[in-house]
C-alpha cells in the first residue's frame, strides 16, 4: 500500500520537502497550511510536474487537518523563520504556540504516525512535540543533524577536492552555537580530517558550520535556509518508510543515554519503520562528554523557558 506523508507548513521548507519526497516516490502527500490557497496552489503545481518525472504519487494541498488522517509520517515545518540578527532561541515563544497547536491537530487524526520536527528552535520544539503528543520517544524525531553534518561535509569536500559522498561528519548536541562538532570522528575514507587538514582549516570549517544557518539568513535577509533542511527531512522520511535502519544524526529524546536525561539533542540514531529504533552511544572523551552535557544544558534552558506543566 502507498504510504502517506503529511507536511505541515507550505512555506519554503515545507513545500520543497514535499517536492523532494514526491519526486523520490516515497509516498502520497498532503501539504497543509493555514493560508487559504497556498498549499492547494503549490500542491497542484507539483502534481502537474509528476508526468515529467514519470512518477504516480499524488499530492493534495489543504487547510483542513482531516485530510491528514492516518498519515504514516508527519513532517512539521510550521513556524516563523529567523530574521537577520535573530537567534533560533528568540523564535521560542512564537513557535511554541504554533507547534503545540499543530501537534494536537496532527495527533488527533494520525495517532500512530511518526513526527519529524523541523521547526526551530529545533531541539526544544522536538521536546515540545513529544510532550504534547504523548507519543513514545521513538515516534518523535528532529531534523537538524543531517543539515549540520551536510554543511560540514560540503565544506570539507570542497577543501580536499573529494566527493561529498566520501566525507562522513560527526556532530552531536544542540542545533545552535552549542553544537558539538567532533573533527576526530569526521573522516574521509576512514581518515580523520585532523590528519588531512591543518588545524587552522579544521577550526575555520568548524566555526563556519556552527554559524552556517546565520550565514544563509544574512544572505537571504527575508528568511532562512530551506534547500538543505528540506533535503534532511526528506532523507529521514525515506529512511523510515523504506525501513532502511539507516544511522543518521537526529534530534532524539534521551533517557539516560550519554548520561543525559529528559532532554532532546542530536545523537546518531537508527531510523527505520518504527522511527528511532536505536540510539547509538559513541565513545566520547571526557572533554567531549562535558561539551555534550553543556550543549544539553542549552536545550534544557529553552525547555525550562517554555514552562511546560
Ligand atoms: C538553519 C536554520 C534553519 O540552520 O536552523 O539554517
Amino acid at each position: 500500500m502507498t504510504s502517506k506523508v503529511s507536511v505541515i507548513g507550505a512555506g519554503n521548507v515545507g513545500a520543497v520537502c514535499a517536492q523532494r519526497i514526491l519526486e523520490k516516490g516515497y509516498a502520497d502527500i498532503v501539504l497543509v497550511d493555514i493560508i487559504e490557497g497556498l498549499p492547494q496552489g503549490k500542491a497542484l503545481d507539483m502534481l502537474e510536474s509528476m508526468p515529467v518525472f514519470g512518477c504516480d504519487r499524488r499530492i493534495i494541498g489543504t487547510n483542513d487537518y482531516k485530510d491528514t488522517a492516518n498519515s504514516d509520517v508527519v513532517v512539521i515545518t510550521s513556524g516563523v523563520p529567523r530574521k537577520p540578527g535573530m537567534t533560533r532561541e528568540e523564535l521560542l515563544q512564537i513557535n511554541m504556540k504554533i507547534v503545540t497547536e499543530v501537534t494536537q491537530s496532527v495527533v488527533k487524526y494520525s495517532p500512530n504516525c511518526i513526527i519529524i520536527m523541523v521547526t526551530n528552535p529545533l531541539d526544544a520544539m522536538t521536546y515540545l512535540a513529544r510532550r504534547t503528543s504523548q507519543f513514545p520517544k521513538n515516534r518523535v524525531v528532529g531534523m537538524s543533524g543531517i543539515l549540520d553534518t551536510a554543511r560540514l561535509r560540503s565544506f570539507i569536500a570542497a577543501e580536499l577536492n573529494v566527493s561529498v559522498e566520501d566525507v562522513f561528519a560527526c556532530i552531536l548536541g544542540q542545533h545552535g552555537e552549542a553544537m558539538v562538532i567532533l573533527p576526530r570522528l569526521t573522516t574521509v575514507c576512514g581518515m580523520p580530517i585532523t590528519k588531512l587538514l591543518p588545524q587552522e582549516t579544521v577550526d575555520r570549517l568548524v566555526e563556519r558550520t556552527k554559524k552556517a544557518g546565520a550565514e544563509i539568513v544574512g544572505l537571504l535577509k527575508t528568511g532562512s535556509a530551506f534547500y538543505a533542511p528540506s533535503a534532511g527531512a526528506a532523507q529521514m522520511v525515506g529512511a523510515i518508510l523504506l525501513d532502511k535502519k539507516q544511522i543518521l544524526p537526529c534530534a532524539a529524546y534521551l533517557d539516560g543515554e550519554y548520561g543525559i536525561k529528559d532532554t532532546v539533542i542530536t545523537v546518531p540514531v537508527k531510523l527505520g519503520k518504527n522511527g528511532i529504533e536505536q540510539i547509538i552511544e559513541l565513545e566520547l572523551t571526557p572533554d567531549e562528554k562535558a561539551a555534550l552535557a553543556n550543549s544539553a544544558k542549552a536545550v534544557d534552558e529553552l525547555v525550562t523557558a517554555m514552562k511546560l506543566s
